[in-house]
């Protein structure tokens, strides 16, 4: 799905709002490879972010660089197909908040965006083997979801060990994203168990340097 091994996904959760084009270019500039856009809707998840017209707004911007929309809303459909319209390249779900899991992914990809499926710390992969070779992508929660900033759950681990090896038995190119709690102890860890893709928040906007924040992390990867 992409030409680079590793891909340092910046959430915007953690950045300025007041400022988030700008912020969104700078970080881009610093050498990060997608854009991460976490959406809460205080129902899914108990926190309450930002919708299609912030994506839209970005690429209005000149963003036009990749951007990994990461759905915490239960209904997913709808907001799915207004994100598309907005700009999004991937759009990704949490399987527990959709009716018809396969129905939501086909309706992504019928119109030529990528999807992915999201798992909590403690959701089952069990849905995962029925869709998987639909996918283009795989998100393994390191944190529950709601908010930015927490610690990385260790057990997240073994569950990205599960994916990857599914993804490798599938023959399939199928992105392998982790996310939360990531900053440059645990890139690491998580690269290891098989991770190829890191959404990163506070381990990159709460520093003064982005460039040598991400470099760093970068650097960390095994
Ligand atoms: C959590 C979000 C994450 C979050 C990550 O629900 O999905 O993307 O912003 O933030 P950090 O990297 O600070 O854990
Ligand atoms: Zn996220």
């Amino acid at each position: 799905m992409s030409d680079q091994n590793y891909i340092i996904a910046p959430s915007i959760l953690a950045s300025d709002f007041a400022r988030l084009g700008e912020e969104v270019r700078n970080v881009l500039d610093a050498g990060a490879d997608w854009v991460h856009f976490d959406v809460m809707d205080n129902h899914y998840v108990p926190n309450l972010t930002i919708g299609p017209m912030v994506c839209e707004a970005l690429r209005k911007y000149g963003i036009k660089e990749f951007i990994d929309v990461h759905l915490m809303i239960d209904p997913v459909d709808d907001l799915a197909q207004n994100f598309i319209k907005a700009g999004a390249d991937l759009i990704s779900f949490h399987p527990e908040a959709s009716k018809h899991i396969h129905r939501s992914i086909h309706a992504i990809k019928d119109k030529g965006c990528k999807a992915g499926l999201v798992y909590n710390p403690a959701t089952p992969l069990n849905t995962l083997e029925s869709v998987l070779d639909d996918l283009d992508l795989v998100l393994i929660m390191s944190v529950n979801p709601g908010f930015g900033g927490q610690s990385f759950i260790h057990n997240s681990l073994e569950k990205i060990a599960q994916v990857r090896k599914m993804i490798d038995n599938s023959g399939r190119d199928i992105r392998l994203e982790v996310d939360g709690g990531i900053n440059n102890e645990t890139i690491g860890l998580a690269s290891e168990a098989g991770a190829d893709t890191f959404v990163a928040g506070s381990a990159i906007f709460n520093t003064e340097n982005y460039e040598q924040t991400i470099s760093e992390l970068r650097s960390k990867i095994v």
